[in-house]
């Protein structure tokens, strides 16, 4: 039988943390004959911790043949050990009356720390995928602190936003999931992301010409994949935790996938516009050794002025945390 993989998923205790911990035990994220050990972090907290152990509790009485092993701990270098997968959940949420640069600020201090902690103690082959929010800046905080690994190892999620856009297309068209394929995400993890439906097919055909409202992809469409996250605290009064598990199982999957075409916030080195070392999602294909970008998309004016608007966004996470990266 194979050897397991060690995963360490930070927040462990959390909305994500419940929804993804069983899906990741029973095999949807490696697949069905692939062992794992979770490596569990939470804050070093009573509250959390004691969470943690009724979690890991629950996990055990599932009786999942995959999981062989489980660390549940307040410290990064004993959940970061050995890891092959680094799942960044956790952060700090925004409290009342904060500042968005002061939330920055602060998860940007613990993903320097989980950052350093990665590079010093996980697996060579470690890739880290980065969910808490803001997360393509937090990615980008925790590859700055990376002397060992490469930032191509580290990726942060944008798939549940395409996952929403392929949702709302395929039910406009009246299709299958399936059939809304080539439509991808660029950007940042917020209401800026351009959800590039000038490239998008349905059934094989431009889904712009399928549906024949372009009033409606531009002034509905992009609006509800950009503000679906609020939508959804709005309905349920939390934030999106089941969907937003799933779309890391998605994501982490594909990524081990070869030839799997997706969306992935990743170091834009430049690409569709883009600044230079700022994370923004763009299409990626999965390869034996790790990932290609596809650069092949030629945006019309319309998709540019949405790239610009969303990396100005990206360009200014990155200018109220540049004392975090030094
Ligand atoms: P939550 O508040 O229920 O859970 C977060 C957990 O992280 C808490 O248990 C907390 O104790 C823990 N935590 C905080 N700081 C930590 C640290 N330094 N080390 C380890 N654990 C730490 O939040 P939820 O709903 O699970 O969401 C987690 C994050 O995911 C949020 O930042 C949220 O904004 C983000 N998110 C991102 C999405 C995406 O598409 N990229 C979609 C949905 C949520």
């Amino acid at each position: 039988s194979r050897k397991p993989i060690r995963v360490a998923v930070t927040g462990a205790a959390g909305n994500i943390g419940y929804a993804l911990l069983f899906r990741i035990a029973s095999g949807a994220m490696f697949g069905p004959d692939q062992p794992v050990i979770l490596q569990l972090l939470e804050i070093p907290v009573e509250g959390p911790q004691k969470a943690l152990k009724g979690v890991a509790m629950e996990l055990e009485d599932c009786a999942f043949p995959l999981l062989t092993d489980m660390v549940l701990t307040g410290e990064a270098d004993v959940a970061f050990k050995d890891a092959n997968w680094c799942l960044l959940v956790g952060s700090k949420p925004r409290g009342p009356g904060m500042e968005r640069a002061d939330l920055l600020k602060d998860n940007g201090k613990i993903f320097i720390a989980q950052g350093k902690s990665i590079d010093a103690v996980a697996a060579d082959d470690a890739r880290v995928a980065v969910v808490g929010n803001p997360c393509n800046t937090n990615v980008m905080i925790a590859a700055a602190q990376a002397r060992r690994l490469p930032a191509d190892r580290f990726t942060a999620m944008v798939r549940l936003d395409e996952n929403r856009a392929r949702a709302q297309l395929a039910q406009k068209a009246g299709v299958a999931i399936d059939e809304v394929t080539d439509l991808y995400i660029y950007g940042n993890h917020s209401p800026t992301m351009f959800a590039d439906f000038t490239h998008a097919k349905v059934g094989g055909k431009d889904a712009a010409s399928v549906i024949g409202d372009e009033a409606w992809l531009k002034n509905d469409f992009l609006p509800a994949v950009g503000k679906r996250g609020a939508a959804i605290i709005e309905a349920r009064g939390l934030s999106s935790a089941a969907s937003a598990a799933n779309a890391l199982v998605d994501h982490v999957r594909d990524l081990v996938t070869p030839g799997k075409v997706h969306s992935v916030a990743i170091s834009s080195e430049g690409r569709y516009g883009f600044a230079p070392g700022v994370w923004a999602g763009m299409p990626v294909r999965t390869t034996a050794t790790g990932y290609e970008v596809i650069e092949t998309y030629a945006m019309d004016d319309f998709a540019k002025s949405k790239i610009a608007l969303t990396n100005d966004e990206l360009v200014g996470e990155r200018e109220t945390i540049k004392d975090l990266l030094a």
